[in-house]
């Protein structure tokens, strides 16, 4: 009964989607268990000589490979257009979409919420968060209000109305009178939803129980997380976070799976460090090295097309994500990137006004005022994109990631070399439970 959750170790955009790809092959389901399409997984697939990429945003990545159920479960907020558009997409390209599972219990993220988060972080000015702008936030808050509207509203008309009135009508008192922006009409609310619930019917499923009575067959499962440790709302560097669980343990109460059932947690971990957005980021770099990173490592938004931040490894954050989620196996991806440096800079720890700490501080302000200690790790020049193998790797590259793997505390079973499907060293079965 093989359960495997994948997670982001940083700030997002580690290479979630590619990892995901790479085990879609032998799993026979891939659950999408939070956040919705504020995400943005890329994966290139070689198909008849030439690189196809793909950019998933709502549905995980394990669409891609043939013989896998997608699921989208309950801890998701669906935006049915950004769905179906989604869906169009991959079909028009030959991607077979059929198996499409969504949890029932899931929420719907309404017009409403999409100009909610807008209009908010207008407001907030210099304090804004640098939300992807889709809805999600005001979307959670309402189900954490208990104003939320679930997928199976969709198929009870009465109800549906009921639930968008009682959420409209807080909101467009909030919309006209505090933002100056147009109020919503139930009717054309309600209309919008309609409009989908025809198509969406037959993927719409008791998800926990799919999940539950696949894993008693002996089937293999594996969990995608959106987003990343640091932007979990709880474990996150609060409150520039987004507004779910995006740690492990997120994969149960996203996908109704309790967590006796996961047998190993795999984390993805960026051979350097991105943040998109507002908020705190250490190892940060404004200097021509994070232009280097920005540039050889592609880092604009798959979402959102912003330039992304960029900065040297940090291992305090990576040791915070092997404790909080339980990791059993690292995947260090984009190795590749580091390539060409004399030198490479590792965090190890933080200089909190003089006080040094090897853990993440307790407070947000001493993160936020935390200067990285550095170890300076000799860089190698040889092309790596075609290294298969550890052993493969120049001196210099191993000896990285086993002081990273040291510093972290995990170990590291995977690296990627390189964008591609085939692009990795595959230094330990990522999936323990299965291979013995
Ligand atoms: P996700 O949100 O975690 O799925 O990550 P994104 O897809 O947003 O960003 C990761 C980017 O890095 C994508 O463009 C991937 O194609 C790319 N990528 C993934 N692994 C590697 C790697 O090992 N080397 C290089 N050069 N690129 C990679
Ligand atoms: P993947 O899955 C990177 C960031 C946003 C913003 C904060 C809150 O591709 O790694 P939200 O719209 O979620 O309310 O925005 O979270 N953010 C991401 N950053 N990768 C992501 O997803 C992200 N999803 C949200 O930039 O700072
Ligand atoms: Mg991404």
């Amino acid at each position: 009964m093989p359960a495997i959750v994948l997670v982001g170790a940083q700030w997002g955009d580690e290479g979630k989607g590619k990892a995901t790809d790479l085990l879609g092959s032998s799993v026979d389901y891939v659950v999408k268990f939070n956040g919705g399409n504020n995400a943005g997984h890329t994966v290139v697939i070689e198909k008849d000589g030439k690189r196809e990429k793909y950019a998933l945003h709502l549905l995980p990545s394990g669409i891609l490979s043939p013989n896998c159920v997608p699921v989208i479960g309950n801890g998701v907020v669906i935006d049915l257009g950004v769905l179906f558009e989604e869906l169009d997409g991959l079909e028009a390209r030959g991607v077979d979409t059929s198996k499409l599972l969504v949890s029932a219990n899931a929420h719907v993220i309404p017009s409403y919420n999409r100009t909610i988060d807008k209009v908010t972080e207008r407001f907030l000015g210099k304090r804004r968060i640098g939300t992807t702008g889709r809805g999600i936030g005001p979307t959670y808050a309402d189900k954490m209000n208990r104003v939320g509207i679930r997928i199976q509203d969709l198929y009870d008309e009465g109800i549906l109305r009921q639930k968008v009135e009682a959420a409209l009508e807080l909101k467009n008192q909030v919309l006209a009178k505090i933002y100056n922006t147009r109020a919503s009409a139930v009717d054309d609310v309600v209309e919008e939803l309609l409009a989908y619930a025809a198509r969406l019917a037959p993927m719409v499923a008791d998800t926990s129980l799919v999940l539950g009575q696949a894993l008693d067959r002996g089937d293999t499962v594996l969990f995608e997380a959106g987003q990343a440790t640091l932007l979990d709302v709880d474990h996150g560097t609060y409150p520039y976070v987004t507004s779910s669980n995006a740690v492990s343990a997120g994969a149960c109460t996203g996908s109704g799976v309790p967590p006796t059932r996961i047998d190993s947690v795999i984390a993805i971990l960026k051979a350097y460090t991105t943040r998109v957005g507002e908020g705190p980021f250490p190892t940060e770099l404004h200097d021509d090295n994070g232009e280097f990173l920005r540039k050889t490592g592609a880092e604009y938004g798959t979402t959102t097309g912003r330039p992304r931040r960029c900065g040297w490894m940090d291992t305090v954050v990576g040791r915070y994500a092997t404790r909080i989620n339980g990791v059993t196996d690292f995947v260090i991806t984009k190795l590749d990137v580091l390539t060409g440096l004399e030198k490479v800079p590792v965090c190890v720890a933080y200089d909190v006004g003089g006080v040094r700490h090897d853990e993440m501080p307790v407070n947000q302000t001493d993160f936020h005022h935390a200067t990285p200690i550095y170890e300076e790790l000799d860089g190698w020049w040889e092309d790596i994109t075609g290294c298969r193998s550890f052993e493969d790797l120049p001196a210099n590259a191993q000896a990285y990631v086993l002081r990273v793997e040291e510093l972290i505390g995990a170990r590291v079973s995977a690296i990627g070399v390189g964008p591609g499907r085939d692009e990795i060293i595959e230094r330990f079965p990522l999936k323990p439970a299965v291979a013995g």
